[in-house]
């Protein structure tokens, strides 16, 4: 049967834009456009403890049902008492991904009556679990907290829990949430402080353990998402907060209840990067990483058209979804892969190319890639 004509009018309102979005496979391109911080996803030793500890278990293709009927396992809660120790936190619970951890959170959590406010650069799956819920929902500025007061001062809050949320580092501009400041006035007005740390994960704090923990405000937040698709090179994500929190959430987030488990192969995946976390040089050498790309762009005279980030995403503004990709595609051509973030990804006017840069990129690499940069901007 034919695509009715309402959806074949958007596809084609895509391709006219050029924000058609299509599938390709990956490639063998000097990698500037993964989440694959550390490399975690091709790391020899991580396999190799999951081959040898996957022999202990039974159900390993699969885990046979969701968690509260025939999947959950003895590991699920090891690992998780692993990582509610790893991201100091009385308690945690896995979910299949960061956009379920998300929707699950927030769509039970907030009740009706309730109030949530969000950075209006918060990622769609933050977006779709306040969707879900039944609390009214209003955005700020981007990391304006002179905007969020404003909008806490006038909304209606009597009888109402009020919860904020922001990501610790926005995945589509690199830049930092002022965690502390926010903390602070979540504090003094009795606000729940929700911290989406999926780019944080793995890069900052001492091991990896996020932004939360490296700013030392952890008993500050009422829950935190970490993923680990992202620099843990794997899949799944977790929630982490108090003992009844987790309780709450295996009783009431539906993106929780009504799915199969991770496979028990994701799971030690998980708990064995978490190891290698701990031992492994390559946060630091992600860091000397950053930083030599930043001293590159000031010597290239190009970090004006950048997004100030100290993450490993460093977004160089190009507007219009036909420029963006033009450039993109002049840079993959010299052997380079980036990705052209398009509208309505971005905003109108705000497109841009996402340099994603890893613990594994070398100087030269960094140098070559923005020397064709600064050729074709
Ligand atoms: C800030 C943020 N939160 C959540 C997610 C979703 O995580 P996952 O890919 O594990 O579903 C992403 C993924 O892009 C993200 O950038």
């Amino acid at each position: 049967m034919n695509l009715p004509d309402k959806l074949k009018n958007k596809i084609i309102a895509r391709v006219e834009n050029d924000s058609f979005r299509n599938l390709k496979n990956q490639n063998n391109l000097i990698d500037f456009s993964s989440n694959d911080y550390l490399g975690f996803s091709k790391h020899n030793r991580i396999a190799q403890q999951v081959k040898l500890h996957l022999e202990e278990f039974k159900n390993i293709n699969g885990s046979t049902g969701s968690r509260l009927i025939s999947g959950n396992q003895f590991i699920y809660q090891e690992v998780e008492l692993e990582l509610a120790n790893f991201f100091n936190t009385p308690a945690a619970l896995l979910f299949n991904s960061g956009y379920d951890a998300n929707l699950g959170l927030l769509s039970c959590v907030p009740q009706h009556g309730d109030l949530i406010l969000f950075d209006e650069l918060c990622h769609a799956s933050i977006r779709d679990g306040i969707r879900l819920s039944n609390a009214k929902a209003y955005s700020f500025k981007h990391n304006s907290l002179s905007d969020l007061k404003k909008k806490f001062r006038n909304v209606q809050r009597k009888n109402a829990e009020i919860y904020l949320v922001v990501e610790s580092i926005y995945s589509m501009d690199g830049d930092q949430a002022p965690l502390k400041e926010i903390a602070e006035f979540c504090k003094k007005n009795k606000i729940y402080f929700i911290v989406d740390e999926a780019h944080a994960t793995g890069v900052f704090g001492s091991k990896g353990n996020g932004l939360v923990n490296d700013l030392k405000i952890e008993k500050e937040i009422f829950a935190r998402v970490h993923t680990f698709g992202k620099a843990l090179g794997c899949h799944g994500a977790v929630v982490v907060g108090s003992k009844e929190l987790r309780a709450f959430l295996i009783n009431f987030a539906r993106s929780f209840i009504y799915t199969t488990a991770i496979p028990i192969h994701n799971v030690l995946t998980i708990k064995y990067a978490i190891k290698e976390l701990l031992i492994t040089n390559e946060v630091n050498k992600l860091k000397i990483k950053i930083n030599f790309f930043k001293k590159e762009l000031l010597e290239k005279k190009i970090a004006h058209l950048f997004i100030d980030s100290n993450s490993p995403i460093q977004a160089c503004i190009i507007s219009g979804n036909n420029k963006a990709n033009e450039v993109a595609n002049k840079i993959k051509f010299s052997n380079f892969n980036v990705k052209a973030i398009l509208s309505p990804t971005v905003p109108v006017g705000k497109e841009r190319i996402r340099f994603c840069i890893h613990s594994y990129n070398s100087s030269n690499q960094i140098r070559e890639i923005l020397k064709l940069l600064s050729t074709f901007v």
